[in-house]
């Protein structure tokens, strides 16, 4: 994971927003980091000091004089040993001393004394962020170097509704771990289906399957912290839309059919995660089938479009990825698919091992063989997948 072992200096700054960095220092420590939090005079009247180190399991940082660093130097100590800054929330206050070079508290002194990446996410009442000294401040901060996290709009803290926000502790998890991904997919537009299809009977039952998507969502993230464009056609999941992600959603295999077959010709790669229904009814039913209409209903099946070899048979294919969900017999299967479509890899898993789930076993089958990846959650698989089909792409 691209936080994994990562060590970072948390710091928080005097705002309402304080109180959501304590979830966030909780979602990086799972996401495998280690982190010291750094918290400014005014953070601490918001959220006290004994809150973070309680969930960070060290002591809080506050005073420029603290005689615990052995040489007096904590600015310096805390900063080296830093893979990055993250200053969530940070204070109109803040950004403009540090906007200044100003280095007259422990947080601002460490962020000036830095060798690693800062990054910044304000939070502040919608005057204060639109105001021309904070515009000022913020343009001089990205040209510094700085990575600006927001803010975004809604509802304020004041009752006011605008831009100043500060962005919800599970996009900075997003941003920071996108911020430390290899870029080995910058620039391409990779084209994705992910999840079930749905296929009406009438207007309210269907035939469907069992896909969660999460292996797909998991993969669209990777790609889109890759630093890929990424487009996900998804059908009927219950998973947010991974940050920078353009989703289209469907519901039919025919909708999902037209929304890639509309986009394949501006894709470089083409990822076919869905669990497209094989079969769609002839003929929905324009209304409710009644049970006691007299004998059960006998409901007549057509083959459904099958969107990964079409995407792969045409003229110019993007690089095409499918995938094989099967219960026995994989490798001889996953070959046979990937011969059959004319894909140049295929990502092969039993159905037991993962369908479904958090979780997964894959291999991926392509020209130079077969590439075994240990079971491991789909997140890390993801990765790993988007790092094998990088070098592959011309
Ligand atoms: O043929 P089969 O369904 O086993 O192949 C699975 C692969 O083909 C997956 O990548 C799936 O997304 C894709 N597929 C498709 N359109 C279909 C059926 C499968 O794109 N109608």
């Amino acid at each position: 994971m691209a936080l994994q072992g990562k060590h970072l200096v948390l710091g928080v700054t005097g705002g309402v927003a304080a109180y959501k960095a304590a979830v966030l220092l909780r979602q990086l420590q799972r996401a495998g980091a280690s982190v010291q939090v750094v918290m400014t005079e005014a953070a601490t009247r918001f959220v006290t000091p004994v809150t973070f180190q309680a969930l960070s399991g060290q002591p809080v940082c506050v005073d420029l004089w603290d005689a615990r660093f052995a040489n007096n130097m904590a600015h310096i100590e805390l900063s080296r040993a830093a893979d990055a800054i993250l200053v969530a929330p940070a204070s109109a206050d803040f950004l403009a001393r540090l906007a200044q070079g100003q280095a007259d508290d422990l947080l601002s002194a460490l962020a000036l004394a830095r060798t690693c990446p800062l990054l910044v996410a304000p939070a502040m009442n919608r005057q204060m962020w639109e105001n021309p000294a904070t515009r000022r401040n913020v343009k001089t901060l990205r040209q510094d170097g700085v990575l600006c996290l927001g803010p975004a709009a809604g509802v304020q803290a004041c009752g006011e509704a605008g831009e100043g926000r500060m962005w919800e502790p599970e996009d900075l998890l997003e941003s920071l771990a996108a911020f430390f991904t290899p870029k080995v997919l910058a620039g391409r537009r990779v084209l994705m289906t992910a999840g079930p299809t749905f296929e009406a009977i009438d207007p309210v039952r269907g035939i469907t399957n069992l896909s969660s998507g999460r292996m797909g969502y998991a993969i669209a993230r990777a790609a889109a912290r890759a630093g890929a464009a990424v487009t996900l056609v998804s059908g009927p999941v219950a998973l947010e839309t991974p940050l920078g992600v353009e989703r289209i959603s469907v519901c039919s295999a025919l909708e999902m059919h037209q929304a890639v077959m509309e986009r394949a010709g501006q894709a470089e790669v083409f990822i076919g995660v869905a669990a497209v229904a094989d079969y769609r009814v002839a003929t929905a039913a324009g209304h409710k089938l009644k049970k006691d209409a007299g004998a059960p209903p006998q409901i007549l099946l057509t083959p459904n479009p099958d969107i990964l070899a079409e995407v792969a048979a045409l003229p110019q294919p993007p690089f095409c990825v499918g995938f094989a969900a099967e219960s026995e017999n994989l490798d001889a299967y996953a070959e046979a698919k990937r011969r059959k479509k004319h894909i140049p890899l295929i990502v092969g898993n039993l159905i037991q091992d993962g369908f479904g789930g958090a979780q997964n076993r894959v291999i991926l089958f392509d020209d130079a063989g077969r590439h075994p990846l240990p079971a491991a959650p789909k997140d890390h698989l993801a990765r790993q997948l988007i790092e094998h089909i990088a070098p592959l792409l011309a």
